[in-house]
């Protein structure tokens, strides 16, 4: 059973011409291992022209771009708000839904993520759905609780099968731009709960589903976190805004 590996950078609200740039000259010749794909989400006025440039450099088909978020809505009065078929309309393949940035900014809840998902999928973007607990539900042990609480809304709105689409990234809140990475061990516990919860749905999804880490994710902890059974790639904030540490990140990653 194949199952691919992602590296996907969240430039956040960073970024600017000269990373986008700098980053599609760094890809010209990042080695990747067998099935790989590289995702990069810039903020969204950049995707047009990282479109375009991934585009004039011929980069290999591996190398995808992605949105940060996308409305739930077709179209309509949503003022600020890009549907799903602009995103499709640039070549977009993939979409960060439900990031806790935006749920704790932003007050996204669980039924609006799996509204987004729901959108995601049926225009045919590849959504990376987001989840993870805070600091203080790990110390008192409900992770797996809240973990539970932001799938099931998606699983009960798009279906099990759908989620053979989706990619899904564990991100502990406490270990985001915090420098505090979770244990691999860790990781892989909480790696092997979420695909254990998607197989009591549908076992064989669950064996394909990627499930990426992300939380201070570098060139130097990467390795260790991808060698893990359930860990299928990261999701990088901060070391995906420097080309060569990103690159160390995409090479370390490997399909399972
Ligand atoms: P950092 O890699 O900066 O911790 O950010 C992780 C993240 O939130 C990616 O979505």
């Amino acid at each position: 059973m194949a199952r691919r590996a992602i590296v996907a950078a969240n430039w956040k609200m960073n970024g600017d011409l000269t990373l986008v740039n700098t980053m599609v000259t760094g890809l010209t010749n990042v080695e990747l291992q067998d099935n790989v794909s590289v995702v990069i989400c810039p903020s969204t006025p950049y995707l047009s022209s990282l479109v375009t440039k991934v585009k004039a450099e011929q980069l290999n088909t591996a190398i995808c771009i992605g949105a940060q978020n996308v409305s739930e809505h077709e179209s309509g009065a949503y003022t600020g708000e890009i549907s799903t078929k602009m995103l499709r309309d640039l070549s977009v393949e993939f979409a960060i839904i439900g990031h806790s940035e935006r749920r704790s900014y932003y007050k996204e809840t669980s039924t609006q993520v799996a509204h987004k998902v729901n959108a995601a999928l049926n225009a045919g973007l590849t959504p990376i759905l987001c989840i993870g607990e805070s600091e203080a539900e790990r110390a008192t042990e409900q992770t797996e609780t809240v973990l539970a609480s932001q799938l099931q809304p998606v699983i009960d709105e798009v279906g099990i099968e759908k989620f053979i689409d989706v990619v899904i990234a564990y991100e502990p809140v406490w270990a985001i731009g915090t420098g505090k990475t979770a244990s691999s061990e860790m990781a892989q516990e909480t790696h092997q709960f979420i695909r254990q919860f998607l197989a009591q749905a549908n076992e064989n999804v669950a064996a394909k589903v990627p499930l990426l880490y992300g939380g201070s994710v570098n060139a130097s902890n990467c390795e260790e976190l991808f060698a893990q059974a359930d860990i299928d790639g990261g999701l990088i904030g901060g070391a995906s805004l420097q080309v060569e540490q990103f690159k160390i990140i995409c090479s370390a990653a490997k399909g399972k």
